[in-house]
């Protein structure tokens, strides 16, 4: 058993209850490498921003647990010697897929879990969040849980449409499981095609994908029913069009990905949105990085002169979510 606590980490609570108070929103990066785990601290460090590491099942399928364990560790080190004496830094678990794998991130040193059980039927999803939330409570540690579907793929629970949160079971929810904050769905969804060219108008100068609007009804609904509450977006990256087109000249082929658009998230981050989900954007940023610097460079093959620049891409990429989007900064 390891306690988050002695690992130098924090759960949740105070920093989400602050960016509520705030007005602003706490970035959750997804990271599997080492290098995703440096730009982070970088970025973090050097705008005084809190942040949420976060590991999916996918990640810990890649690079083993107990490496990503001792990496967030060695994150709050590396924080303390870019000059950060007292660093915030969450290890959370994204999309939770059962009582079992959230018990062995808690009991290995993570301080925040989610438990998805949003595809699941209501009572059980509350039945489910609740034991976690048991667990998880007797070792000060904070819970998220998802209630609506974002369409797209949540790790391996697939939804081809989304449903979104309906605002009038949110108190019951919350009330019922004890969740310390809440996944929602107002139209984000997870990748780097959030909508179909179908769903989106054309910008008649650019040709880009201009995707709909979020429902910030539904968001607003929910912060009526739930003052003060914790709301976490996820499937929130913008897909920067910079990214996609170097890629794209680069020899890579991803037509037509769309994001959310980046004022919407800040509007979002204005409000009860306290958390916001960022992987897509860091996996532009690296691919893009290193398929342009292959391109310039055919004759490198030593790892540390591509994965340098994708690196300094990602940390650039974090800064400006953290400086134009989020909010969180100055706040350390
Ligand atoms: O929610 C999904 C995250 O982007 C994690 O993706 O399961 O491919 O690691 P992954
Ligand atoms: P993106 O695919 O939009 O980056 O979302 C990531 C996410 O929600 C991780 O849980
Ligand atoms: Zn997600």
């Amino acid at each position: 058993m390891v306690s988050y606590k002695e690992l130098g980490l924090v759960n949740t609570k105070e920093m989400f209850a602050k960016a509520v108070k705030g007005g602003y929103a706490i970035p959750a990066f997804n990271f599997n490498t080492m290098e995703q785990m440096q730009a982070i601290v970088q970025a973090s460090v050097e705008t005084k921003s809190p942040v949420i590491m976060q590991v999916s099942k996918g990640a810990r399928k890649y690079a083993n647990p107990t490496i990503l364990r001792y990496m967030a560790q060695g994150a709050v080190e590396y924080a303390k010697e870019l000059g950060c004496p007292a660093p915030q830094i969450v290890l959370h678990l994204d999309h939770g897929d059962s009582f079992e794998t959230c018990k062995s991130c808690i009991d290995t040193g993570f301080s925040s879990v989610m438990i998805d059980g949003s595809h699941l039927p209501y009572e059980e999803n509350i039945a489910l969040t609740k034991k976690v939330v048991e667990y998880a409570h007797a070792h000060d540690v904070t819970v998220e849980a998802e209630l609506g579907v974002l369409a797209g793929v949540e790790d391996e629970v697939s939804a081809a449409e989304s449903h979104y949160t309906k605002p009038e079971e949110v108190i019951d929810f919350a009330t019922r499981t004890g969740c310390d904050s809440l996944a929602i769905s107002i139209g984000t969804s997870h990748g780097a095609y959030k909508f179909t060219p179908a769903q989106c108008t054309r910008d008649p100068e650019t040709g880009k994908l201009v995707p709909p609007p979020l429902a910030f009804d539904i968001l607003k609904a929910i912060e009526e029913k739930l003052p003060g509450f914790p709301i976490v977006l996820h499937g929130s990256s913008s897909v920067p069009q910079d990214h996609v087109d170097t890629i794209n000249k680069f020899g890579g082929k991803l037509p037509d990905a769309v994001g959310i658009p980046e004022e919407q998230l800040r509007k979002a981050a204005s409000s009860a949105v306290c958390k916001i989900n960022i992987d897509s954007d860091s996996r532009l940023a690296m691919t893009a990085a290193i398929r342009q610097h292959f391109a310039e460079n055919p004759g490198h093959f030593d790892p540390r002169q591509y994965l340098t620049p994708a690196r300094d891409a990602m940390k650039a990429m974090y800064v400006h979510k953290i400086l134009n989007v989020l909010g969180s900064n100055d706040k350390l």
